[in-house]
C-alpha cells in the first residue's frame, strides 16, 4: 500500500470529502461547505492512495501563539497504519506555534495523546447551529 500526501487542497472535491467523512463517521459535513473550509484553510494534509482520497485534516492558525485542528479523518478501511498519525505530524511541523488545540471525543482522544495532546480544562465554545450548513438553493 503506498500513500502519498499533498499539501493543497484545490483539486480535492464536495464529494470526495463528503465520501470520507460519512466513511470515517463524521457524516455532518455536507455540501460544498466542506470543501470550502479546507479552501479557507492554511494548512491541509490530504492522503491519497493512487488517485483515491483515504485521508484529510486541516489547520487554521496565526503562525504566533495559536493553531488549531481540525477534520482529520481517515477512511476506515486504511485505519490504524500510521495515516492519521502521519498527516498530524504534517500539520504539527508546519505548527511553529506556543498552542495548538482541537475538540476530540472520548473515542478519539487516546490517538491525540500520543502525539502529545492532554485535556484542557479552559476551553470554552459557542454554537452557533444556523451555520452549520449552507441555505437551501433558493432560499433568501
Ligand atoms: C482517529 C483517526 C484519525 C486515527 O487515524 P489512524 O490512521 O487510524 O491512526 P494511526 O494508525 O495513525 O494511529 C496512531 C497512533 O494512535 C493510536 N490510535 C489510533 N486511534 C486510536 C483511538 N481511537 N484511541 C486510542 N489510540 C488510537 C494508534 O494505536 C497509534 O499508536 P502508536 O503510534 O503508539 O502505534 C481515525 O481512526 C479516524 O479517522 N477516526 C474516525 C474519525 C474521527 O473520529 N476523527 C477524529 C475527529 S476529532
Amino acid at each position: 500500500m503506498e500513500i502519498t500526501y499533498r499539501f493543497s487542497c484545490e483539486d480535492v472535491t464536495t464529494r470526495e470529502l463528503e465520501e470520507l467523512f460519512a466513511a470515517a463517521g463524521l457524516g455532518g459535513r455536507v455540501g460544498d461547505k466542506i470543501r470550502r473550509a479546507f479552501l479557507n484553510s492554511q494548512l491541509v494534509c490530504l492522503a491519497y492512495e493512487g488517485t483515491r482520497l483515504i485521508g484529510a485534516s486541516r489547520a487554521i492558525t496565526d503562525g504566533e501563539y495559536h493553531g488549531l485542528i481540525y477534520d482529520v479523518a481517515v477512511h476506515p478501511e486504511f485505519q490504524a497504519h500510521g495515516i492519521g498519525r502521519r498527516m498530524m505530524e504534517e500539520l504539527l511541523e508546519r505548527l511553529p506555534v506556543w498552542r495548538v488545540m482541537l475538540v476530540a471525543g472520548e473515542q478519539v482522544q487516546g490517538f491525540y495523546r500520543t502525539l502529545g495532546f492532554e485535556r484542557y480544562p479552559d476551553a470554552m465554545a459557542r454554537l452557533e447551529s444556523s451555520y452549520l450548513y449552507d441555505a437551501p438553493a433558493g432560499a433568501s
